[in-house]
C-alpha cells in the first residue's frame, strides 16, 4: 500500500536554514521539517567559530563587504554579499529571542555585549559564537523551538530520494513533492506540497577526509540536477586547515578560532612556516593556509603539522575553548601545554544549486537554502562563519517569498506513487561498499587541493565507469540509504570535475598546476546547464 502525506510546505533538511525556515513561516501553514537522520545530524550542530555579523561600533558593512569580496577571489555578486551582510545583525537578534545564549563580555548592555572573535580573512573582530560550540547551542535552541510549534511535522530517519515534479514540458514545469524512503519502516512514502524547499546541506562526504558528519553526501544538489535546475562552482571546494591527525578522531575540527586567538602552525621539527608564505601568516585566508600545508607536508613528507595556542593561559584556553580542550585531551593532547597535530580536510562546499535573491530555484515552487546553494555569497571562497549568515538570512528570504506566492497554489497537488514493480532486493550489496570507498579516494588524490589536467581526467574516467554501474544498480535494485547517497555522491563529484576541467586558471579555491595563474577573462561563476532545463515562464 502506497502511503502519502500533504503539506504546504515540505522542508527537506534540519539544520539551521531548514530549521530557521519552518520558525519563520505562518502559523496558519502545514509544514513538514524532513531530516536524513536523528534531527540535529548536519553540519549546522557541529559548526565552532560562530556567525559573522556587523555587530561593534569599530566595524562596519562596508568591511564586512570588502573581506568577504576579497576572500572570494573575484567571483562574488557584490549585490549578494550586500543583501546577508545587512541582514547580520537582525539576523542575530532574531536568534537571540529564539533563545540562543551567545557568549557574552560581562559588559551591562544585552543588545551589544557579544564576545567577538576574529577568524581568517575578518579584518575586524566580528564571529559571535557560544563558546567554542556555537553549532550545537543554535541547533539545539531551533530544535526545541520547532517540536514544540504546532504547525511544524518533524519526519526524523527520512531520505528524500527525487523531487516530484508536473509532467508539463518547458517552463511550467512545478514541483509536487518529493518521494522519501522511510529508513525506520524500510518504505517510501510520496510528500505532496505546494512548496518545496532543500535544505540538505554540503556534499563534502565525496572526500575521503572531511571535517563533516555522513550525512552530507551533497543529496539536494544531485536531486535538484536531476529535476532540471542548474548548478554553480562547484569546484569551489573549501579544505579546513586544521583538523585534527589522530587514529580515532574522525573529522574533528580545530577551530579557526584558535588561529584567531594566537595560535601558529610548526613543522615538526618546530619551524614556524606559514610566515615564510603570506603576510597575513595564521591569518591568510583558509585556501592559502591549506595550500600551504599541504605544500609543506608533500615538501617534507610529513604526516601532519602541529598548532600550538600553549602560550596562552590554561584559564584562557579552557574558557574559550572548552569543547576543543576536551575533546583533545580524550586522545592524550593537552592542548594548555603541547601542540596539536593537524592536517587540512574538506569542509565546504562553496558551489550549489543556483538560487535568487528569494532562494528560488529554476523550477517553480522549489527552493533552495543553506550550503546546497549557489547564491553568489561565496565566489572562488568563503569568508569563515559567513554560512551560517548565509542559511539564515536565505531562510527569512524564503519565508517572505512563499507567504507572498500562496495564491498561485492553493492546496498540496497530486503526486504518482512511488513504483517499485520491477525491482528486487539487491543481491551484492558489496558493490555499493565498494564504490563508497572507491569514489572518496579518487576525489581526494586526484580532485582535491593541489590538481592537474591529468588527475581531473583520470577522476573523469573513473566517474564516468562508477556511474553507469550506479545507475544499472538502482533500476534493477530496491533503495537503501547507503545506495541513494552513492548515486547522488557519483553525479556530484560529476558535477565537481566537470567545472573543474572547466576554469582554466586558478582561483580561489581551485588550485591547478597546469594554470597556475588567475585570467581575468574567466572571472565568472561556472555554470552546468542540465539538459532538461527549462527556464520558468512568467
Ligand atoms: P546542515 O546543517 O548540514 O543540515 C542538512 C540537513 O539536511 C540535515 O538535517 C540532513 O539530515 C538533511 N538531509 C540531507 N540530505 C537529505 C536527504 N536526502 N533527505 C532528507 N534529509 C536530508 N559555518 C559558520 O558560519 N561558522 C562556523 O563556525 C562553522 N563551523 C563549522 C564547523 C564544522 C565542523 C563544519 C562541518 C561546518 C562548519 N561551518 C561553519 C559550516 C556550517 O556549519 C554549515 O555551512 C551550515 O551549518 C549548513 O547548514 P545547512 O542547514 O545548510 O545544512
Ligand atoms: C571554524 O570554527 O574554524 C569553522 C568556521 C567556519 O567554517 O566558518
Amino acid at each position: 500500500m502506497s502511503i502519502e502525506q500533504r503539506h504546504d510546505v515540505l522542508i527537506i533538511g534540519s539544520g539551521a536554514a531548514g530549521l530557521g525556515l519552518a520558525l519563520r513561516l505562518k502559523q496558519s501553514l502545514r509544514v513538514a521539517v524532513i531530516s536524513k537522520g536523528a534531527l540535529q545530524e548536519g553540519n549546522t550542530y557541529y559548526a565552532q567559530g560562530g556567525i559573522s555579523a556587523v555587530l561593534s561600533d569599530e566595524d562596519s558593512f562596508d568591511s564586512h563587504v570588502e573581506d568577504t569580496l576579497i576572500a572570494g577571489g573575484g567571483l562574488c555578486d557584490e549585490e549578494v554579499v550586500r543583501l546577508v551582510v545587512e541582514h547580520g545583525p537582525a539576523n542575530i537578534h532574531w536568534l537571540l529571542n529564539e533563545g540562543v545564549a551567545f557568549t557574552r563580555e560581562g559588559r551591562n548592555d544585552p543588545a551589544s555585549d557579544f564576545h567577538l572573535t576574529r577568524e581568517g580573512g575578518h579584518s575586524h573582530r566580528r564571529v559571535v559564537h557560544a563558546a567554542d560550540a556555537t553549532g550545537k547551542m543554535l541547533e539545539s535552541t531551533l530544535e526545541s523551538q520547532a517540536r514544540e510549534s504546532s504547525n511544524i511535522d518533524i519526519f526524523e530517519h527520512h531520505i528524500a530520494i527525487d523531487l516530484i515534479t508536473s509532467s508539463k514540458r518547458g517552463g511550467n514545469k512545478r514541483v509536487r513533492g518529493a518521494y522519501l524512503l522511510d529508513r525506520k519502516n524500510d518504505r517510501v512514502v510520496t510528500f505532496c506540497a505546494r512548496f518545496v524547499v532543500l535544505a540538505t546541506g554540503a556534499a563534502n562526504k565525496v572526500y575521503l577526509y572531511t571535517s563533516n558528519p555522513d550525512v552530507a553526501t551533497g543529496d539536494g544538489i544531485a536531486m535538484a540536477w536531476r529535476a532540471g535546475c542548474r548548478v554553480a562552482n562547484m569546484e569551489f571546494i573549501q579544505f579546513h586547515p586544521t583538523c585534527l591527525y589522530h587514529p580515532q578522531a574522525k573529522s574533528y575540527l580545530i577551530s579557526e578560532a584558535l588561529r584567531g586567538e594566537g595560535a601558529t602552525l610548526h613543522l615538526p621539527d618546530g619551524h614556524r612556516f606559514m610566515p615564510d608564505f603570506d603576510e597575513r601568516s595564521e591569518l591568510a585566508p583558509r585556501d592559502v593556509v591549506a595550500r600551504t600545508i599541504d605544500h609543506e607536508m608533500k615538501r617534507i613528507g610529513a604526516d601532519c603539522v602541529y598548532l600550538d595556542i600553549s602560550h596562552k593561559s590554561r584559564e584562557f584556553i579552557t574558557e574559550h575553548f572548552p569543547n576543543i580542550y576536551r575533546r583533545c585531551l580524550d586522545f592524550g593532547i593537552d592542548i594548555t601545554s603541547e601542540r596539536i597535530p593537524v592536517v587540512p580536510a574538506a569542509h565546504y562546499t562553496c558551489g550549489g544549486v543556483i538560487t535568487d535573491h528569494f532562494a528560488r530555484t529554476d523550477l517553480a515552487g522549489l527552493y533552495a537554502i543553506g550550503e546546497t546553494t549557489y547564491t553568489g555569497l561565496h565566489g572562488a571562497n568563503r569568508l569563515a562563519s559567513n554560512s551560517l549568515l548565509e542559511c539564515l538570512v536565505f531562510g527569512e528570504m524564503a519565508a517572505e517569498d512563499i507567504h507572498s506566492s500562496l495564491e498561485q497554489i492553493i492546496q498540496p497537488p497530486e503526486a504518482k506513487p512511488w513504483d517499485e514493480s520491477r525491482v528486487t532486493d539487491s543481491d551484492e550489496q558489496v558493490v555499493v561498499s565498494h564504490n563508497w570507498e572507491e569514489l572518496r579516494r579518487f576525489m581526494w588524490d586526484y580532485v582535491g587541493i593541489v590538481r592537474s589536467n591529468k588527475r581531473l581526467e583520470r577522476a573523469k574516467r573513473r566517474v564516468n565507469l562508477l556511474r553507469h554501474e550506479i545507475e544499472e544498480y538502482y533500476s534493477n535494485f530496491r533503495v537503501n540509504n547507503d545506495l541513494l547517497e552513492l548515486r547522488n555522491l557519483v553525479e556530484v563529484a560529476d558535477l565537481i570535475i566537470r567545472s573543474a576541467q572547466s576554469r582554466r586558471e586558478s582561483r580561489g579555491l581551485h588550485y591547478t598546476i597546469d594554470f597556475p595563474r588567475s585570467d581575468s577573462s574567466q572571472r565568472k561563476p561556472t555554470t552546468l546547464i542540465p539538459d532538461n532545463y527549462y527556464p520558468i515562464e512568467e
